[in-house]
């Protein structure tokens, strides 16, 4: 496995191996801190690619004023190895230096989808996100590029920056990674209390549910969904909901309390973004009519 820092170095790399036909090129950009959300990715990568890369960078651009950029976790050692152990071909892990150079005065935006969800609590968010997705598209290249649903809108959001400026990459969604009691495995999961840790099982426990009301019967409408959700969340006394939502899935497209989801033949998301302490989790699920 190879550890590189610059681009430079990089694109040298990826042109040796292209001319040498060493296969697809498949890229899992990450901000490092790897668990086995991130793994799964690399593994899928390495089913379908003759070369895997990954990228480590935690990314300025993607965080407010206020937000973790400084203390989000980091771990280069451990990820390193845990990337070997996958068989990756290819870290590569810029400095900010060496991808802003510059102030920026360029920026990718997707618009609509982004004013929703973590766009709407998280401002330009997303054009952090792809911004530095675009930039990694253009220095490695990628016949494919690997993104967890656990972040169901940043797939979205760059699915339809690829459609809209005819990115010459596939996009492979790899479904959500949980702990065995349902947790969505996230580096941010290492902020939280032993209590809040307990209490935030109501994320996963409350689309769980749901999903059982839908099958049961119990719940047929995208209200019933929402207040099912809410209810469940604030069970949790440290619980603070940013948001409990219904749309439709991939386009997120809010539809009323009145939406029958199970008579329509869309896919639905049901999305949660929750709050503990200074801790904000997000989880999700999708509903598909057959
Ligand atoms: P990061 O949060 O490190 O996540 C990297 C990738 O791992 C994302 O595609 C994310 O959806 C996926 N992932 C995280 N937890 C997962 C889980 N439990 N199951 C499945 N996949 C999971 O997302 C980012 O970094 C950044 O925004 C990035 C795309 C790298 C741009 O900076």
């Amino acid at each position: 496995m190879k550890v590189i820092r610059s681009i430079a170095e990089l694109r040298s790399e990826l042109k040796d191996r292209r001319d040498t036909d060493k296969g697809p090129v498949g890229l899992v950009p990450t901000m490092g801190y790897l668990h086995e959300g991130h793994a799964s990715l690399m593994r899928k990568a390495r089913e379908i690619s003759g070369t895997v890369v990954i990228s480590i960078f935690v990314n300025p651009i993607q965080f407010g004023p206020g937000e973790d950029y400084e203390t989000y976790p980091r771990d280069e050692a451990r990820d390193l190895a845990l990337a070997d152990s996958e068989g990756v071909d290819i870290v590569f892990i810029p400095t900010v230096q060496e991808m802003y150079p510059q102030p920026i005065k360029t920026k990718i935006s997707v618009s609509e989808i982004t004013s929703l969800l973590c766009g709407a609590s998280r401002p330009g968010h997303f054009d952090g996100v792809t911004t530095v997705v675009n930039k990694l598209f253009n220095i490695v290249k990628p016949d494919y590029a690997f993104f967890g649903m656990k972040d169901a809108q940043q797939v979205a959001v760059i699915e339809q920056m690829v459609q809209d400026l005819n990115l010459d990459v596939t996009i492979v969604p790899c479904p959500i990674i949980r702990e065995s009691d349902g947790l969505a495995l996230s580096s941010r999961n290492v902020y939280l209390k032993p209590e809040e840790r307990a209490e935030a099982l109501v994320l996963s426990g409350s689309l769980r549910t749901a999903q059982e009301a839908i099958r049961q019967g119990q719940a047929e409408t995208a209200g019933e969904i929402r207040t099912h959700l809410r209810n469940y969340i604030s069970r949790s006394p440290l619980a603070d909901i940013d948001y409990a939502e219904v749309l439709t899935f991939p386009e997120l497209a809010p539809v009323e309390d009145s939406y029958r989801i199970v008579d329509e033949d869309r896919t639905v998301i049901m999305a949660l973004a929750v709050r503990f302490g200074r801790t904000r989790l997000i989880d999700n699920a999708l509903f598909q009519p057959k």
